[in-house]
This record gives C-alpha cells, sequence and structure tokens, in this order.
C-alpha cells in the first residue's frame, strides 16, 4: 500500500485576496481563512501571501500508518529528512523547496452529479428537452486533479516523488525527461519535466465533462480575455479534454474532464506505459485534437522574477 489520495495545494502569490476572489467567483468555496474547497471536498486550494507565486505546500492521504513508517525510511535513503508522527509524515521536496504532508486517511471518492443525458447516432438519451439554455446552469470544479511541476534537477526530483514518495510511473518521455505519475487511479496526478528553473507549471481542476470545461473556461474569459491560454482540445497522454487558462496570479491552470484511469496497475505497466514518449519511435503530441502548445502555453512570462525570488532563498 501507498499514497492513496492528492488531497490539496497550496498557492503563495502576491495577491492572495484577488487570487481566492476568483475562485469564489469561478466555483470554490471559502470554507476557512484562505481556504478554498468544493462540494464534495473543503479544501482543494490553499492561498497565502508570498513574494513570488509558488507551490508551497502539497496535502496527500496514504493507506496506513505503516506506510508512514516505510515513507520515512524510503526518504531517509534519499537524504531527506522528514518529521512524522505515527500517522503523519511532513518534509520539504529536496528541489522545488515546497512542504508536503502526508497523513493517514481513506481515499475520498466523488459522487456523480446531476449527469447530463447525451444524444449519440444510435444512442438517444435526451428527449421533448433542450440541452443547451441562454443561461446555463455553471457546474462548478469538483476536486483538485493534478499539478505540473518544473524541476532543474529532474533526477532528484524524479527520484523523490516515485523512489521517496512512491508515486506510480504511468507514462515518461525519453530520457526520463519528464514523467507522468499517480496516487490515485488517473493517469496521472503529477508530471514533472526537465526545466532551467524550479516553478509550478499548472494545477488542475476536474469538471464534470466537455460543457463543464467550456461553461467554466468561458466565465473565466469574460472575466479578462487575456486569461485564455489554450483549449479546448484532447490530450494524448492521459486522453483528458482540457481548457489552459491563467489566473490573476499569474498561475496557470487547467479545467479538465475524461482523463484516463488505471485500476490495473500490472496490465498498465505491461500494455501500455512508454518509457520512450518523445522519441522517433514515439513522438507525442500535446493534442490528440483541438488547440496545441502556443507562445503563451510553453512561456513562462515572470520565469526572471521566479529564478531570482528562489535564488534569494538557496534554490536553482
Ligand atoms: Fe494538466
Amino acid at each position: 500500500m501507498a499514497l492513496n489520495g492528492f488531497l490539496d495545494i497550496e498557492l503563495s502569490v502576491k495577491n492572495p485576496t484577488e487570487l481566492g476572489d476568483f475562485w469564489e467567483r469561478h466555483g470554490l468555496r471559502r470554507t476557512a481563512d484562505g481556504v478554498y474547497g468544493t462540494d464534495q471536498r473543503s479544501a482543494v486550494i490553499t492561498v497565502k501571501e508570498g513574494d513570488h507565486r509558488h507551490l508551497s505546500a502539497m496535502h496527500f492521504s496514504t493507506a496506513s500508518e505503516v506506510d508512514i513508517v516505510e515513507t520515512a525510511r524510503r526518504l531517509d535513503a534519499l537524504g531527506v529528512a522528514s518529521r512524522t508522527t505515527s500517522t503523519t509524515l511532513e518534509c520539504n521536496d529536496p528541489v522545488l523547496g515546497h512542504s508536503i504532508r502526508i497523513e493517514v486517511g481513506a481515499p475520498i471518492p466523488l459522487k456523480a452529479v446531476d449527469p447530463r443525458p447525451a444524444n449519440r447516432p444510435g444512442d438517444r438519451n435526451r428527449f421533448n428537452q433542450r440541452n443547451a439554455s441562454l443561461t446555463p446552469d455553471r457546474r462548478p470544479p469538483r476536486r483538485l486533479g493534478h499539478v505540473v511541476l518544473a524541476s532543474p534537477d529532474i533526477e532528484k526530483s524524479t527520484a523523490f516523488y516515485f523512489d521517496g514518495l512512491g508515486f506510480r510511473i504511468t507514462d515518461q518521455f525519453v530520457g526520463a525527461n519528464a514523467t507522468f505519475g499517480r496516487v490515485e487511479t488517473d493517469h496521472h496526478n503529477l508530471l514533472i519535466h526537465r526545466s532551467r528553473v524550479g516553478y509550478l507549471n499548472h494545477y488542475a481542476l476536474e469538471v464534470d465533462d466537455i460543457d463543464a470545461i467550456g461553461e467554466n473556461g468561458a466565465a473565466v474569459v469574460a472575466d479578462n480575455p487575456d486569461s485564455h491560454i489554450i483549449g479546448v482540445g484532447r490530450h494524448l497522454l492521459g486522453s483528458n479534454l482540457y481548457w489552459y487558462l491563467r489566473d490573476p496570479s499569474g498561475n496557470m491552470f487547467e479545467f479538465f474532464a475524461d482523463m484516463d484511469h488505471i485500476t490495473n496497475d500490472e496490465d498498465w505497466a505491461k500494455n501500455h506505459s512508454r518509457s520512450d514518449w518523445g522519441a522517433p519511435t514515439a513522438p507525442a503530441p500535446v493534442q490528440a485534437w483541438g488547440d496545441g502548445p502556443n507562445e503563451a502555453f510553453l512561456a513562462v512570462p515572470d520565469i526572471e522574477e521566479i529564478a531570482q525570488a528562489r535564488a534569494r532563498r538557496g534554490l536553482p
């Protein structure tokens, strides 16, 4: 047994009130001071004030007290110090610097909420009623699904998340330049990729379906037309439908739906997982269809500010 849930993250930003207000307008609920959740999760994002935008904490659950002891032992073998009680473990990401908190707990499955009947050829499910309306009810994000982190020491980062914390590898790019990993059944709760400077590439919130992506994304763009980055499209790795946008603190985020789920680890590892994505044998475009990477997706406008803030803390 091992990590079994990716629960929530903490974002440190220069404008925490503005970011909190943004998420309250776009479907999260303020459940405590600086804490924003969904109807089924009391915490998804905690917002704190910081001198530059960065991920400052990740929070996981794990199956048992034995896992706490074994995780601490694995981290120790990597030279990463941790603080434990019988049911909790805390440590710091040795490259990016944010804190990690793990506590013993059971997975929190989501309840299906208001599935909308769809009409397909030969499979009609909605009769005598409209689907689209002038005032669609905007179904909010349900949970945090994953983060993508950029690491200036990809070998050390990969060892920390996969050998130390026990993430399972789903797919990997050639040369281990980027690795998709999971602690739940999602194709990925984490993607970590090589970069000159460490930073949060994006965080991703799961919504119900393609319409919910459209409704939520359109509302964010109505708020600020410059927030659009790329979308909609469907990823190749993970198969998730996506729309990428920028929050008012400058963080890229993703509304996603319909990701691949993996319940048979052995079968995935044997028959689906690849470690040569990006090589000539397995060229891997970002998208199966839809908008692909553009300048806004690939460039990080505030990268030098992030680099300088990290240098002040002695971080790469
Ligand atoms: Fe993503």
